[in-house]
């Protein structure tokens, strides 16, 4: 069976090598040998044992009727959906790597797959090489999930290790995280949280079965988290951590990306350095934890030959997954409750003014307090620390 990969950056040579050092294993599972037969990128790779095989054309391979499964690993929105749909009306199966893509079109994509009886999968868009995608898709259609809660990207998470470990500062460990390659040249979609919003866009869209507007999920990143929040945050035994979340509210969901304040009792909170791992609460699984590689190279090219090898296994037909492209109003945020976090230069009688009983913490900073309140709606603590004039810092408990 033939395959062309689109893309032979990171994720695509990845694929190419895990195809070829897992051979024998994935021909047995298939029933017969997989090849790739072209590579479409810019580039020439000269030298390189895949350079006869490259191709700078998509039309290559819409016309090559030999390659019936197409894989997208060249992130981002366009020119990928363009090729993806070009495949797919072709009747070629597609398994793509790209979240940003998955999260824009993926309804419309699995809609054109199916009208074409070919199937499109995005295994690797979500964890990397964690399989929570085929998890909420295929093993638990038996439960209503009510919630998830994620670490779903290595960059941010790395860093708040860092920083929570080594009393660091946020600029110092992002050069380090870049430094060692964890970390892109340009960081702006992790560590502002726009690509764990993209995941968790597609997690809960899968969950509910309908399209999740990642425009629509208030999303904090970790830019303004300081050594100093660290400090408070080790006063109070927490650990802070970058989270994507929904949970059901009525016949909607909340969402939302923001920095959060774990216990050590909290599944999330052991979760260090590049790992991701997706929390789910089920209503009759209880409590499940999905844990692993979230990002990197071979990792999520394994996902993404775990989608080619199940596309294989069923290559004459539709895989269904119910995604519509029908668009989920979300509950509103300002009514979700949390107890909170709070620094500011204010005196202990004007937080007492706004919030009532608080419960102090104590980090030996001078020149500003810190404490936690009781669990209220955002909108209420909100309109509360408005009184307060000032507020340094502001993060949620979970
Ligand atoms: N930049 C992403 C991360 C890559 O750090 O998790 C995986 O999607």
């Amino acid at each position: 069976m033939k395959i062309a990969v689109m893309g032979y950056g990171t994720i695509g040579s990845g694929v190419v090598e895990v195809l070829d050092v897992n051979r024998d294993v994935i021909a047995k599972r298939v029933g017969e040998p997989l090849e790739v037969k072209s590579v479409l990128d810019l580039r020439e790779f000269k030298g390189d044992p895949i350079e006869s095989k490259i191709v700078h054309d998509y039309m290559d391979i819409v016309n090559d009727p030999e390659v019936r499964i197409v894989v997208e690993t060249m992130g981002g929105v366009e020119p990928a959906y363009t090729f993806v749909k070009a495949m797919l009306m072709a009747g070629k199966h597609v398994t793509t790597s790209n979240k940003a893509l998955v999260a824009d079109k993926g309804a419309e994509l699995i809609g054109i797959a199916k009208e074409h009886n070919v199937t499109f999968l995005f295994e690797a868009s979500v964890g990397g090489g964690i399989p929570i995608i085929r998890a909420l898709q295929e093993s638990l259609t038996g439960d209503v999930v009510e919630e998830i809660k994620g670490i779903v990207n290595g960059t941010t998470n790395y860093m708040m290790t860092k920083m929570t470990m080594e009393g660091s500062e946020f600029e110092d460990v992002l050069k380090e995280a870049q430094d060692k390659g964890y970390a892109e040249k340009d960081p702006t979609a992790d560590i502002e949280g726009y690509d764990a919003c993209r995941k968790i866009a597609i997690l809960t869209s899968l969950v509910c079965g309908k399209q999740v507007d990642y425009n629509d999920i208030p999303t904090e990143g970790i830019h303004k988290i300081t050594a100093t929040d660290i400090k408070y945050a080790n006063a109070m035994g927490r650990a802070i951590k970058l989270l994507a979340t929904s949970q059901a509210a009525g016949d909607t969901y909340y969402a939302r990306v923001a920095p959060f304040l774990l216990t050590p009792s909290h599944p999330l909170y052991h979760v260090n350095d590049v790992f991701n791992a997706v929390y789910v609460h089920g209503n009759m699984l209880g409590d499940g934890m999905f844990y692993g590689s979230g990002a990197g190279k071979l990792p999520t090219a394994s996902a993404v030959v775990g989608d080619i090898v199940e596309i294989a296994k069923n290559v004459d037909g539709n895989i269904p997954i119910t995604w519509e492209p029908s668009k989920v109003t979300l509950a509103d945020p300002g009514n979700q409750e949390y107890e909170f976090f709070v620094r500011t230069t204010a005196d202990q009688a004007t937080v007492e003014a706004a919030f009532g009983a608080v419960s102090y913490v104590d980090a030996g900073i001078a020149g500003e307090v810190g404490f936690t309140t009781s669990k209220m709606a955002q909108r209420e603590y909100d309109d509360k620390a408005k009184q307060l004039g000032d507020v340094l810092q502001m993060i949620r408990l979970a």
